[in-house]
Parts: structure tokens; sequence; C-alpha cells
């Protein structure tokens, strides 16, 4: 599809699951002109033909930047947010049957950022003002009401929103309260004070609060909507250092503790308070917040990072929910770099928004979908060192194991339940006509789609990869004018239907088939059924995930805290420096002992096996309370019981680094390091922005729960 358009940029949003609705919006802008330049709108389904129906936005200017906001789940709801030039309002256009029909609403205040949708009700939505006031409508956007002032950040999980809120006019950080309501603004509960920013994650909700010492902040957390907090085991942080939740679920969170440059990954226990140091010299811009950090969504308990590794960029792949860091194996039909000392040892290097922020030309991000077990296509230089242009690496086991499937810089998709992988060369100078598919990366065929070839853009497919439907987008440059032009391929025509027989059983994670803990990640093994790699088949749209987990008997690996593992051992020894030694800290008023309890490790759902005697001591006599809370009285007594506490710790955390754990820190070797906070996949502790709301990078981010 040709669009008889001459814009300068194009949003595409799917507005629905299965329906194969697309929006397409286009906007131009010419910056000297005084009045707005002109957005024009197109629809259509799976992208075939595309409708112009700018008339339904009655040809106003539409924010780009604010996006298509589409509502949860299958709601057809999208919301466009105008223009008005010169306005003390902001125009909103409302549909709710997928973009058939809009309807025009001039709001009474002016929006600061996107409208937020409940998750849970599309009829719901809640908007903040370029003033910082809190608007709220029950009706999706007819009626709005204003239901506080002075709002700086929002976030809401299912019925409840929270928001932080300055008392004297301005947002600064460190002064603000956190209020909650759980009516829609009929009645207020401030749930803590001096907070500096506040995310959520799982079912944790997080608060960095000032310490009172100076600028240091720390974290609070709490996992009854804030009516009761407890410290996070963490360390304080200063003005010029933030903390980040880089993923959580309700189980555990990896929290990100900056130090300028890089910082510290923790993972937390089950009760988000305590915390196990689990990779140091992670990468993490504090400027724009990028990181490599990938949850694997393709396999249970893997995860990618990037560490600092004598001076170069260096990829880590933990395959146990961050108990192990181990660098990534050397593709087998790959060379090192000349500069690698030994070809045989150089490991990948996965490029992700961290890399991107360094201006490494790889134009996607690693790309992983649950619905395609164990498959991971990324963007790589062989070598750590190298900075040349990235070449395609595809795994099918989760990050096991790779194999170099395309050279340079691709745009890839994954379709059909990875059934299928497409990908378009990217480059921005050079015009193409060629697709590349494959069924897991082994061979690829390639096919002209056009034969005038596009300036490529970038591919768009359905959310989810169910389809098998892809649309390359691009333009064509002629003397007189750009346009946009659209191309969707169907594959089903090139594959035939699925059949058992081209199923086969996969058990996730096994790598070591001598070992009878095969496959046992976090106490339990999964075999799913997958598409034989040669068959050329398809799983269709109805295709699900089938998996039939079984436990395994606990091992000592099963378990953490106050102990770590000798090289190359299960054994868990105690810290050498801590022997003997009481560390507790309070929670809920009740100290436990921490040295000597093994826990399981968050989600680890083993039975029977090895099960370590555990001690908890309750000295909840000798507990100071350490609630957030509105009243600020006891934070100082907690702060300095624990700075105390901590002194004692560092020395042993610093042997263990240094002479036990070598380069790669053992299995949770837990030292209580002692403080805390919150999060930056959730937008939350960015301490050079002194607005957080206005981020929008924040408000889009792929893994904020919202
Ligand atoms: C479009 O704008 C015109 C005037 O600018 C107005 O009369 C008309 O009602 C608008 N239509 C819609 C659907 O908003
Ligand atoms: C009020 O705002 C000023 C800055 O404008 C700040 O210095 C002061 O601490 C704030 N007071 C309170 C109680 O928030
Ligand atoms: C990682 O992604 C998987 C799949 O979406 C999800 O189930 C899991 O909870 C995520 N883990 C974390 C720690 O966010
Ligand atoms: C496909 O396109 C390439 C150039 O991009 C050209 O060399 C090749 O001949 C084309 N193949 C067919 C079958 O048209
Ligand atoms: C691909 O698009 C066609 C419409 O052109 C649609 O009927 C079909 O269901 C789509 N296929 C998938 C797998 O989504
Ligand atoms: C641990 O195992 C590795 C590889 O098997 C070996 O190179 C290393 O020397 C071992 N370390 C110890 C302390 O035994």
């Amino acid at each position: 599809y040709t669009f008889n358009d001459l814009s300068g940029s194009v949003s595409l949003a799917w507005v629905g699951d299965g329906t194969g609705v697309i929006l397409a919006l286009t906007t131009f802008q010419v910056p000297f002109f005084v009045i707005l330049g002109q957005s024009k709108l197109y629809r259509e389904n799976y992208g075939k033909s595309f409708d112009d129906v700018t008339d339904l936005i009655n040809n106003t200017f539409i924010r780009s930047e604010y996006g298509i906001a589409t509502g949860p789940e299958n709601s057809g709801k999208v919301i466009l947010t105008g223009e008005v030039s010169g306005g003390h309002s902001s125009r909103v256009f409302l549909s709710d049957n997928f973009g058939k029909g809009f309807t025009r609403k001039e709001l009474p205040f002016t929006l600061k950022m996107q409208i937020i949708y409940n998750p849970d009700n599309s009829e719901m939505l809640l908007a903040l003002s370029i003033n910082n006031e809190l608007w709220l409508s029950e009706d999706f956007g007819n009626d709005w009401k204003k239901i506080h002032d002075m709002v700086c950040l929002v976030k809401g999980r299912k019925n409840t929103i929270f928001f932080s809120t300055s008392l004297n006019g301005s947002c600064e950080q460190g002064m603000l309260e956190l209020k909650r309501t759980t009516d829609y603004g009929k009645t207020f509960k401030t749930v803590a004070s001096k907070i500096f920013s506040f995310g959520m994650g799982g079912r944790f909700l997080f608060a960095s609060v000032m310490t009172g010492k100076g600028t240091l902040r720390m974290i609070q957390v709490s996992v009854d909507q804030g009516e009761t907090w407890d410290t996070a085991q963490l360390p304080p942080v200063g003005h010029e250092q933030f903390y980040s939740i880089l993923a959580a679920n309700d189980d555990m969170v990896f929290m990100h503790v900056d130090e300028p440059g890089f910082g510290t990954i923790y993972v937390s226990d089950d009760r988000g308070t305590v915390y196990s140091k689990s990779l140091e010299r992670h990468l993490y811009t504090n400027t724009w917040g990028d990181t490599d950090f990938t949850n694997i969504t393709s396999l249970r308990g893997v995860f990618i990072a990037s560490v600092l590794d004598e001076g170069s960029v260096r990829s880590v792949v933990s395959f146990d929910q961050g108990g192990e860091w181990v660098p990534l194996r050397k593709p087998v039909n790959t060379k090192c770099d000349a500069t690698a000392k030994d070809p045989e040892k150089c490991s990948l290097h996965i490029h992700g928004s961290y890399s991107n922020a360094m201006k490494i030309n790889s134009p996607m991000l690693p790309l992983t979908e649950p619905s395609a077990v164990g498959l991971i296509l990324a963007h790589s230089v062989g070598d750590a060192i190298s900075v040349m242009t990235p070449d395609v690496y595809v795994s099918d086991d989760g990050g096991y194991t790779w194999i170099k499937a395309l050279s340079g810089p691709h745009h890839y998709a994954i379709l059909d339940s990875g059934g299928l992988l497409v990908a378009v060369t990217y480059s921005p100078t050079q015009p193409v006509n060629q697709i590349f598919s494959t069924d897991e990366g082994q061979c690829w065929g390639v096919y002209n789609f056009t034969n005038d070839p596009i300036y490529f853009t970038g591919l768009a497919s359905e959310p989810g990869a169910r389809s098998m439907n892809v649309s390359i987008w691009g333009y064509r440059d002629s003397l007189l004018a750009q346009y946009w032009i659209s191309i969707t391929i169907d594959f089903r025509e090139l594959l035939t239907r699925d059949d058992d027989s081209d199923y086969v059983q996969w058990l996730a994670h096994s790598d070591d088939i001598s070992s009878p803990s095969n496959g046992c990640i976090l106490g339990y093994k999964e075999k799913f059924l997958r598409l034989r790699k040669d068959s050329v088949c398809w799983n269709g749209r109805d295709y699900q995930v089938t998996t039939q987990p079984t436990p395994c008997p606990c091992t000592l690996d099963d378990f953490d805290f106050g102990y770590y593992r000798e090289e190359n051992s299960s054994v868990c020894v105690e810290q050498p420096d801590l022997q003997g030694k009481v560390l507790e800290f309070c929670l809920h008023g009740k100290e436990e002992q921490l040295l000597s309890s093994y826990r399981k490790i968050p989600g680890d759902k083993c039975e029977g096996g090895t099960m370590p005697e555990r001690k908890e001591i309750d000295l909840s006599q000798r507990c100071v309370s350490d609630r957030v809370g509105p009243e600020p009285m006891s934070v100082p007594i907690v702060i300095m019981v624990i700075i105390i506490m901590l002194l004692s710790i560092a020395a042993g955390a610093f042997f263990v680094k240094k002479y036990v754990c070598g380069g790669f820190l053992v299995h949770r070797y837990s030292v209580l390091q002692q403080h805390v906070e919150d999060n930056a996949a959730d937008g939350m502790d960015d301490p050079l922005e002194t607005n957080h709301v206005q981020n929008g990078k924040i408000e889009f981010h792929d893994d904020s729960d919202e």
C-alpha cells in the first residue's frame, strides 16, 4: 500500500488481539510555520490496504510523542491526543470501537503525559495536567473530575492509585508524600512521607525515603499497598545515584543500585526485603536509564546483562534467575575477532539499549517471546572489544548455545509462535527489496518483495508473535516527493498444516544430560513440545505452549542467604568473617537471625531431597520499628543500627568477593549489604530528572508493569 502522504513520521498501533486492525498515524510539522502541521490517520485489517480516515480526527495535529494509546486487553479503545494552538486545554479523540469512529473531547486541562488506562477496566482513565493536577474519568473520558492538586508522579494497580505529592508546590524529591486512594479519589491515605520517588513491581511497592542523614536515601518495601513498610537490606544512595527495579514478579525483584556509571544488581527474597548481591559492575547509564538487562521471556529463569570487565563491555547470562552469571558461549560457526588473544576464547556480546546509548549500530534489541519457547534473536559482535557492525545471532535453547544467522544489522520478527523468523537488512542509505525467512535460524530463504527497492524503516507484526503476516515499512524517494509504503506478506501459503509428527519433546535447561538434576531450575524441570527444526509446517494461531513441569528433589542449590558456595561445589559454607556472629534485622518488629537461616530461593518449587535446617530466633523485644509511615520518628534510630551492622558486614563482603568468588560472584552469598531502594524499569528514581512524570520513555517502557 502506498500512502499518498509526505509526512515526516508514522506511528503504528495494533488495536486488538487477533483483530488485525492497525491504525497508522502520520504527522508532519514544518518548524517555521506558525500554523501546526497536519496528521493523517489510516486504518485497515492486516495491513492489506489502508483507508484514509483523517476526517475522523477533523484534520487536527496529533501529538505523535504521546502515541496511539490503545486500551487494555481487547477493549477496542483508542485515544489520540491533539495539539491545539495556543489553547489552555487539550483535545482528545476517543474511540471505543477499534478505531472505526472517534469522538472529539475538549479536556478541562492540558495533558502533561499520555492518559493512563486502568488495565482491569478500560472505562477508567487517569490523567495528569501540566500544572500537576490529577484528573479521573470513570466513563472513558466523557466526564472528568479533579481528584488532587500538586501530584508529581502517579501509578496505578487495579483499583488502587498511588501518587507522590508535594506540600508546598514544588516537586522536590525527598520532600514528597506518597498517597493512596482505593475509591477513585473519594478518600486518600498518606502511606509514606519524605519520599524521593516510588515504584511498583510484582506485588511489591517500593519507596525511596530520605534517611535524614545528608542526602542519603534508602528503600522501603511494602507488600500490603503501603499499610506496613520494611527497610530493604540494600545500600543507601546519595543524590547523584539511583535505584532501579530491573524486573519484578510476585516472587522476587531484581534491583539495580547505582554507583556512577555502573552498579550492582541485587536479587530479593520473597518478601522483597532481604537482598543478595547478584552481579557487580552492571552497566546502566544514569542519564537515560539504558541497560542491557533483559528478561529472556522465552525461557524461565534466564536473564542477560552487560558488565564492565577489565575496561571492556561483556555480556553475561544467568540461567537460574540471577544466582550465577557466566559469559555467553562462543557460537560454533564463528571465529573470534583478530584482537582476541586466543582465537577460541571469546564470547558473544549482546547489544541492548546500553549499547545503543553508546552508539553501536544495532537497530533492534534482543527479541524473545513467551510463545516461542527457547528462542532468542539478538545482535552481537563475536568479540566484546570489537565495535564493528553487529551481526544477527540466534539461540533456540534459551541462550546456552548460539549460531550466527545473518551478517550485518537487520530488523527481525518472530511469527507463528516461533515457527517462522523473518529479517530485513537494515541500511539507512541503501534501498532494499529482500526479506529473509527461516524456521529457527538454521537456513534462511530469501524472497524479493518488490522490484523497486524501498528505504526500509521497520517490520510490524501483530504483538504476541502468533500471526503469520508481517508488514514491511519504508519509503520511496523520488525527485518530487517522499512517500510511505507498506508491504504485507502472509506466509501461510508457504507452509503446510501442522501434523503431530512434526513436533518433538524438548527438555528446557538440559545442558548436562548425565546429571540427574538435568533440566532442574528453581526446583522443577519442564518439557515442551516444539516444532521439529526441519519441518516445513506451521503452528497456527491457536497454538499454546504446552509444558509438563515435574518437581525436582531439593538440593543445596535451592537455598541461599548467609552462606556462599565454594567454587565448583554446591556445598554452602558460612562466610568466614561472619562465623558465629549474629546478623539480624527487623521485619514487622520481629528480628530474624539470618546467618543461620537457609531459605528456599524465591519461586523455587523443589520437593523432598535435602532440606537444610532453618533457625529463626524471635527477638522481638529488642527490635525497633522501621516503619516509614507518616510518623517520621523512628527512622534515625533504625538507620544507626543498620549502619553499624553494615560496617561489620562490609569486611566480610569484601573478603568473599576478592578471595572466594573470583571474577564472578558465587551463588547469592547474600551478605546483607544494607539499604535499598527503587526502580527504574518502572521509572522510579532518576536523580537527573526532577520531574519524572514528564519522561515519556518511562511511560512506554517495555517491562513496566503498566
Ligand atoms: C470539525 O471541525 C469543525 C470546525 O472546525 C466543526 O464544526 C466540526 O463539528 C468538527 N467535527 C468533529 C467530528 O469534531
Ligand atoms: C518548600 O519548597 C522549598 C523550595 O521551593 C523547599 O526548600 C522547602 O524545603 C519546601 N518545604 C516543604 C515543607 O516541603
Ligand atoms: C520474566 O518474564 C517471564 C515471562 O514473561 C515472567 O513470567 C517472569 O515473571 C519475568 N521475571 C521477572 C523477574 O520479571
Ligand atoms: C532479487 O533482487 C536482487 C537485487 O536486490 C537481484 O539481484 C535479483 O536478481 C532479484 N531476484 C529475482 C528473482 O528477481
Ligand atoms: C493473515 O492475514 C489474513 C488477512 O489478510 C488473515 O485472514 C489471517 O488470519 C492472518 N493470519 C494470521 C496467522 O494471523
Ligand atoms: C573449577 O572447575 C574449573 C573447570 O572445571 C577448573 O578450571 C577450576 O580449576 C576449578 N576450580 C577449583 C577451585 O577447583
